[in-house]
């Protein structure tokens, strides 16, 4: 039986996300299954994190199983990904025989690695993550790369679907948000391909310069209209905002001034008014607010939001665990 990989939100089918959702929602509260009964799951944790670590944890230990987390970058050896290399520089081991030696230990792999090389079509390739999974014998799991946060965005479209209960046509929009240190763009990624399956109408609202991946957004365009939803893409936050009944928001960074961030940090002066406040808000339907977290209070978006009764930004932390149990048993099962 070939294993199934979750690296992207582009490889799991509307089927697969519909049958991941209603199990997650079906199982939410309710005492788990013992599906992970002597299973081991391996993380390998490239970069920090909390919440995908602990509500990975906690998953795997309410599914019976059991969690190892690794901090890759000072307990593993540094690690050579292209299996062709003559690895006579400073890599010590290959992705080939760190895969193939842990799928010997462990039922399914995570990793996070979020690379910022100074080269956006470098970075974009991820090429330590598809080394796993290409290696690995057992199931890999993206728990945050450059391009995509799959887990956070399934428990994200829960999280919707507990709201809102039904998804088709509703109108999201994901707005950047102005930061002195933004975050990674993959949770944005994720979302618009998952609200894209879930047919919703879906606004991109961001300054020039802060363009999501093309060939992402061509593919959301592609799956948003089959679903009977769209994508459309503004460069105002105002206009985006208006009508809107989820703000989803995220600070990302350029993909254009990837390779020169002196630059982007000029730019981002004249970005001030990209933050998110009670007064933004106000011009939306009365939307739900949304945020993966980590968040900088008070920068991109004001506490009064961020606490506000539209918040739902720890329902999206709690369901992460009951997404993920779902997925695992999904991958697993
Ligand atoms: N949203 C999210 O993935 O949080 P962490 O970076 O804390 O894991």
């Amino acid at each position: 039986m070939t294993k199934r990989d979750l690296l992207s939100a582009a490889d799991l089918t509307r089927e697969d996300l519909e049958n991941i959702l209603e199990l997650a929602e079906r199982t939410k509260g309710k005492r788990s299954s013992q599906i992970l009964a002597g299973k081991t799951l391996g993380l390998l944790f490239f970069d920090r994190s909390l919440r995908t670590r602990v509500s990975f944890e906690v998953a795997a230990v309410q599914l019976g199983g059991h969690c190892i987390n690794i901090f890759a970058d000072r307990e593993m050896y540094d690690l050579e990904p292209d299996d062709q290399a003559v690895m006579d520089g400073l890599a010590e081991e290959s992705v080939k025989d760190a895969a193939r030696t842990l799928s010997r230990y462990v039922d399914a792999l995570g990793i996070r690695q979020l690379r910022r090389t100074g080269s956006w079509e470098e970075d974009r390739r991820e090429v330590l993550l598809h080394a796993y999974a290409k290696h690995a014998t057992v199931p890999v799991v993206n728990l945050e790369s450059t391009m995509e946060h799959p887990c956070q965005a399934i428990a994200d479209v829960m999280t919707m679907r507990e709201r809102l209960l039904r998804l088709q046509g509703r109108r999201i929009t994901l707005a950047w948000t102005n930061n002195p240190l933004p975050k990674n763009i993959g949770p944005c990624h994720s979302l618009l391909q998952m609200a894209a399956l879930s047919g919703m109408e879906v606004t991109l609202a961001h300054p020039l310069g802060y363009e999501l991946d093309a060939d992402v957004v061509q593919s959301a365009t592609t799956h948003a209209e089959r679903a009977g939803g769209n994508v459309r893409v503004v460069n105002s936050l105002e206009d985006g905002l208006r009508g809107a009944e989820v703000v989803y928001t995220r600070s990302w960074g350029s993909t254009k001034y990837w390779d020169d961030p002196e630059r982007e940090t000029m730019v981002k002066r004249s970005l001030q008014s990209w933050l998110i406040d009670e007064t933004a808000m106000q011009t939306t339907q009365n939307a739900l607010f949304m945020h993966p977290l980590p968040v900088r209070r008070g920068v991109g978006v004001t506490d009064a939001v961020l606490d506000g009764d539209r918040s739902v930004i720890y329902e999206q932390a709690e369901n992460r665990v009951h997404a993920q149990k779902a997925l695992l048993t999904h991958l697993l099962g």
